[in-house]
C-alpha cells in the first residue's frame, strides 16, 4: 500500500500580510500531516509564497520597494505564521528562489520542446488581482468599471506579444483525465463547474508578458517573463527537485495526494495545471480540494470592508488551538464559514474546556486521590467498559476512509461524541460509590483513562499543543501518539504513575453568564 502522502497549500501572494483565510488553508492542511503522520504514513508538508507577476510588481512599486526587498519582507510574516500556527511542513518555497526558477524554466522548455508553447498575441481582459486573463462574457461593468465576475475584480485590456500554450489541445485529454480519476476534483459539489467549463471549449492560453519585468524569464527570450500561475503552480514539483526525477522526494512525493485550495483558484489548479503536467508529460496530482471562503460577518473579507479577521490577535485572545479547533469544527469543510467571536467562546466553553479539559482533570484527580496516582493493576472489564471501549477500535477504518474523503467533520464530530460519552460514563458508573469494589473501581477508572488516552490521540491533529498537554498525565510524548493505538484498550501500563496537569482551557467569562 501506498504509505507516503504528499499534501500542499497554496502558495500565498506576499501582496499583504497574512489573514484569516491563508491560516485556515494553512491549519487544515496541518490537520491532514499530522493525521497521515500519526497513521503511519511518509508525509511531505508544503507551503510558501507566490512573489512574481503585476499584483506583486505594484504593490512594492505603491511602498516605493524593490519587488525582492518587498517580497522578503512580507514572505518573512507569511513563514512566522506557520510558526505561529504551530504548521508541521517540511518546506517553505518562495517563488524566487533559484531552485524554483530553473524547474520553471526547465518545465517551460519541455512544453516548447513538445510544440504545446507558441508566440502570438493576446487581446483581451487581464485582472491583476486575480493575475488571471477574462473571456468577454466574463466581464461585467460596476459602478463604471469592467470587472470579472466571478471575483468583482477589476480588469484592464491587454494588447501585445505573448507566448501562448495550447491548452485547447488539452480539451479531450482532460476531459478523459476526470472521467478516469472521479475524485481529482473535489468536492464532489465543484467538480461539474470545471468540466462544464471544459466541455464549452479552452482557448490556448496566454503564458507570457512582456510589459513588466518581475517575473521569471523566458528561456531564450529576455523580453517575456512567464506567467504568473504557470510559474506559481510549478511550486509543487520545484520542492521536489523537479526536474531530477530520480531525486528520493520526486520519487516519493509526486503525483501529489491532495492540493488544498480555495474555491477561487479551483480553475488554475483543476485545468490549467493538470493541461501542463500531461503536456510535459508528468503525472498529474491525485487530488485537487477546493475549500469554501473563510467570511467575516458573514461577508467576503475585503481592505474596503474594513473587516479583515487577522489571525494573530484571536491567537492572543484566545490561543492557538481554541482557533485551530473552531475552524475545523464550525466550518462545513467545502463550504463557506463565517467567524463568530461568540460561537469561538461557546466552542471553548463547552467542547474545550467542559467537556474535554474537564474530563482530564476529574479523572486524573480521581486517580491521584483514590488510587495512589497510579493506573489500577486488578481490572475486569464488564460488557459496559468493553462496549465504550471498543467503539475506538471498531471505528478506526472509518475515521481513515472519511479523512481520506476530507469529511474533517465527520472526524471530529465523533470525537464530540465520544466525550460526552466519556462524561456520561463516568458520572453513571459512580467509581467514588465504589470505594468498597475495588476491583470495579479499578476497572471504571482504569476504562475512563483509557478514554482519555484515546481522545487525546485522537484529537492531536485538531489541536497538537492541548493534546501533548493532557498526555503529561500519564507521561506519554508527541512521539507516542499513533493512530492504530487508539484501537488498543490496554495500551496504558499497570502501576504506571498518573500526573496532575495544569489546566488545559480556561473558560472564557461571557457578559450574560
Ligand atoms: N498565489 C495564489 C495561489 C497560487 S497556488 C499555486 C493565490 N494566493 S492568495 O494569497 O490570494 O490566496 C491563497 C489562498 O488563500 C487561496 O486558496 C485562497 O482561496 C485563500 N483565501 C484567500 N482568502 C480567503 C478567505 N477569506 N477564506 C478562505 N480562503 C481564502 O491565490
Amino acid at each position: 500500500m501506498d504509505k507516503n502522502y504528499y499534501i500542499t497549500t497554496p502558495i500565498y501572494y506576499p501582496s499583504a500580510k497574512p489573514h484569516m483565510g491563508h491560516a485556515y488553508s494553512s491549519i487544515i492542511a496541518d490537520f491532514f500531516a499530522r493525521f497521515k503522520r500519526i497513521d503511519g504514513y511518509k508525509v511531505y508538508f508544503l507551503t510558501g509564497t507566490d512573489e512574481h507577476g503585476l499584483k506583486i510588481q505594484r504593490a512594492a512599486e505603491k511602498k516605493g520597494v524593490e519587488p525582492l526587498a518587498f517580497c522578503d519582507e512580507i514572505s518573512k510574516t507569511f513563514k512566522n505564521l506557520s510558526k505561529t500556527l504551530n504548521l508541521t511542513n517540511n518546506d517553505f518555497i518562495r517563488t524566487t528562489e533559484s531552485r524554483h526558477k530553473k524547474s520553471v524554466q526547465y518545465l517551460w522548455e519541455e512544453l516548447k520542446k513538445n510544440d504545446d508553447i507558441y508566440l502570438s498575441k493576446y487581446s483581451g481582459w487581464y485582472s491583476v488581482s486575480d493575475e488571471a486573463f477574462y473571456n468577454e462574457d466574463e466581464i461585467e461593468d460596476l459602478d463604471n468599471k469592467k470587472v470579472a465576475i466571478s471575483s468583482k475584480s477589476p480588469v484592464e485590456w491587454v494588447d501585445e506579444e505573448s507566448y501562448f500554450f495550447r491548452l485547447s489541445k488539452w480539451e479531450k485529454p482532460l476531459l478523459e483525465f476526470y472521467e478516469k480519476n472521479p475524485d481529482f476534483i473535489s468536492p464532489a459539489s465543484r467538480k461539474n463547474e470545471v468540466i462544464s467549463f471544459v466541455k464549452s471549449g479552452l482557448k490556448d492560453l496566454s503564458v507570457s508578458r512582456k510589459s513588466f519585468s518581475w517575473g521569471i524569464k523566458v528561456p531564450n527570450d529576455n523580453e517575456h517573463v512567464i506567467y504568473v500561475w504557470l510559474d506559481a503552480l510549478t511550486n509543487y514539483i520545484s520542492a521536489l527537485n523537479y526536474p531530477n526525477k530520480d531525486d528520493e522526494l520526486y520519487k516519493k512525493f509526486w503525483p501529489a495526494s491532495v492540493h488544498l485550495i480555495g474555491k477561487d483558484i479551483l480553475r488554475f489548479h483543476a485545468i490549467y495545471w493538470p493541461a501542463f503536467l500531461l503536456a510535459a508529460k508528468i503525472a498529474p496530482p491525485k487530488k485537487v480540494y477546493g475549500h469554501g471562503w473563510i467570511l467575516s460577518n458573514e461577508e467576503k473579507m475585503s481592505k474596503s470592508k474594513g473587516n479583515i479577521l487577522d489571525p494573530l490577535e484571536i491567537i492572543k485572545q484566545y490561543g492557538l488551538d481554541p482557533l485551530r479547533y473552531y475552524l475545523i469544527k464550525e466550518v462545513s469543510f467545502g463550504n463557506d464559514g463565517n467567524i463568530s467571536q461568540e460561537r469561538l467562546e461557546d466552542c471553548i466553553n463547552s467542547d474545550l474546556a467542559n467537556n474535554f479539559g474537564n474530563l482530564c482533570q476529574r479523572v486524573s484527580a480521581f486517580v491521584i486521590k483514590n488510587c495512589g496516582s497510579k493506573v489500577p493493576e486488578k481490572i475486569k472489564f464488564e460488557n459496559d467498559d468493553i462496549k465504550i471501549l471498543n467503539e475506538y477500535s471498531q471505528n478506526l477504518d472509518k475515521l481513515r476512509s472519511e479523512i481520506d474523503n476530507q469529511n474533517i467533520n465527520y472526524y471530529i464530530d465523533y470525537i464530540v461524541n465520544r466525550l460526552f460519552e466519556a462524561n456520561k460514563y463516568f458520572n453513571d458508573q459512580e467509581p467514588w460509590r465504589k470505594k468498597d469494589d475495588k476491583i470495579r473501581l479499578n476497572t471504571i477508572v482504569y476504562t475512563t483513562l483509557e478514554i482519555v488516552r484515546k481522545v487525546a490521540f485522537l484529537l492531536y491533529p485538531i489541536i497538537p499543543q492541548s493534546s501533548i498537554k493532557a498526555l503529561k498525565i500519564f507521561n506519554l510524548e508527541e512521539k507516542d501518539v499513533i493512530f492504530q493505538s487508539v484501537g488498543n484498550n490496554e495500551f496504558l501500563k499497570k502501576g504506571s504513575t498518573i500526573n496532575k496537569i495544569d489546566i488545559l482551557f480556561n473558560k472564557i467569562e461571557k457578559e450574560n453568564d
